[in-house]
């Protein structure tokens, strides 16, 4: 078997957490497989909304496993009150989720570096969730860190005050920042025993077994291509691989078996911290995309900044992610609208650009767009993608064709429900 991937193709809160959901019953197994608590998942459900931080989004199905994979960094505070938010659903966590060996520890000091770091920068922070992301994955690639199959070691006291000295290090040349250590480290280490009630597995091993015996692996991202490490609009991303390269290296599972790749895009755009975004819409109608689509965050509430779909970077995201199929998240938000723009190329010092250029950030870019008939009314309570306003349906053709590739779900609310096959 080969395993299918679900990654978000804007700069995230594409959807993921939905999809993964809706797509869960067809598979066994559902792996995280880079980022960590910057995450925010959400489900809808029988009237229940969950946000997931580090738990796969496959967690409320019954005999499905939910894999935490060697690519996420984990702080066991907010994972441990993730499992007490999970406890009205009886869940056996012992059974049903399991933690990679390999996955990195996010300590009380990589969020307080974080938050120095930030602090440092000013008016040219990266607009961080401030879960001590960045800090974690330059201890991984630093081999400072301290990983989830550490915590059973009889020196893993010591291994942590090692870390945390060169930690308080660098913090002491923060000279206006100041913290409190010791208020953080003791939730810390209460989590640290709820962590080891859990299943630790080798789990590059484990997932290749299982697909050998003919199991079904749905790999989920975090974050989105825009905020990749590598490829996103840099220095304004996250600190890890989002793209479906990073199944690879935070499942270990090899290219070859990379089966479907599952792209999730919203009918807009929007984008939550700071960073470049070319269609940005500092006006009305970004605020009406805002209000109708309820674009607050789901980790840190900030209110997320919104613009009209840009076909110039999500081309470029299809591309990275070798995407086989689409889903369209959150048509229903664009029914207030008698047009809808689409940008289609940049104009740059008066050249067309359809390639996603290096650098975003300092280039002033015209985004130039394409009207079409908007559908102009409530999608909510579609419940095919037959019954769907003409003007909804020309809109799916319409990327089809731009984009290349089918659009294979449309989603036309929160809910599990609200999802129409194409
Ligand atoms: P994720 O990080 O990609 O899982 O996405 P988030 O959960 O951060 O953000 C997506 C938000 O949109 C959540 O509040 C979802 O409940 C909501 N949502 C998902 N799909 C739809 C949709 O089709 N329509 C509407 N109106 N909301 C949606
Ligand atoms: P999901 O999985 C949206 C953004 C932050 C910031 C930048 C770096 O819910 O789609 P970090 O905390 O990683 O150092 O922040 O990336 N960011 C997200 N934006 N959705 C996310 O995750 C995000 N995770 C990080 O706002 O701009
Ligand atoms: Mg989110």
């Amino acid at each position: 078997m080969k395993v299918d991937v679900l990654l978000g193709l804007q700069w995230g809160d594409e959807g993921k957490g939905k999809i993964v959901d809706v797509l869960t019953p067809s598979y066994d197994i559902i792996a995280r497989f880079q980022g960590g608590p910057n995450a925010g998942h959400t489900l809808e459900f029988e009237g229940i909304k969950h946000v997931l931080h580090t738990i796969p989004s496959g967690i409320f199905h019954k005999d499905v496993i939910n894999l935490v994979g060697n690519g996420v960094v984990i702080d066991p505070v907010v994972f441990s009150a993730e499992l007490d938010k999970l406890k009205p659903f009886n869940i056996d966590f012992k059974t049903r989720l399991l933690l990679s060996k390999k996955a990195h520890l996010i300590l009380p000091t990589h969020k307080l570096l974080d938050a120095a770091s930030e602090q440092a920068k000013g008016k040219n922070k990266i607009g961080s969730t401030l879960k001590g992301i960045g800090p974690t994955y330059m201890d991984k690639t630093g081999r400072n860190g301290l990983r989830v199959g550490d915590i059973h070691s009889p020196n893993f006291k010591e291994k942590y005050e090692a870390l945390v000295e060169k930690h308080e290090g660098i913090l002491k040349h923060h000279d206006d920042f100041t913290y409190d250590l010791p208020s953080l480290e003791k939730p810390w280490f209460e989590a640290i025993e709820v962590l080891k009630q859990l299943t630790a597995v080798d789990s590059e091993h484990y997932l290749n077994a299982a697909l050998q015996s003919g199991k079904k692996v749905l790999a989920e991202g975090a974050q989105g291509t825009m905020l990749d490490i590598d490829f996103g609009t840099y220095p304004f991303v996250t600190s890890s691989n989002t793209v479906t390269a990073g199944t690879c290296t935070g499942l270990g599972i090899a290219p070859t078996k990379i089966g479907s790749v599952i792209g999730i895009f919203k009918a807009y755009c929007t984008r939550v911290g700071s960073g470049p975004f070319p269609t940005e819409l500092d006006d009305e109608v970004g605020e009406l995309i805002r209000q109708e689509g309820r674009e607050f965050g789901a980790t840190t509430g900030r209110p997320r900044r919104c613009g009209w779909l840009d076909l110039v970077q999500l081309r470029y995201a299809i591309m990275i992610n070798g995407v086989t199929e689409l889903a369209m998240m959150k048509s229903d938000v664009l029914g207030v609208f008698e047009h809808i723009e689409v940008c289609t190329h940049y104009l740059v010092d008066g050249q067309k650009v359809t390639d996603f250029p290096f650098d975003v950030t300092d280039l002033h870019i015209e985004p130039i767009y394409e009207k079409l008939e908007g559908w102009n009314c409530d999608l909510t309570a579609l419940e095919s993608f037959d019954a769907a306003p003409k003007a909804l349906k020309d809109y799916v053709t319409y990327l089809e064709q731009q984009l290349n590739i089918p659009i294979r779900v449309i989603s036309v609310g929160p809910d599990r429900k609200q999802t129409l096959q194409n």
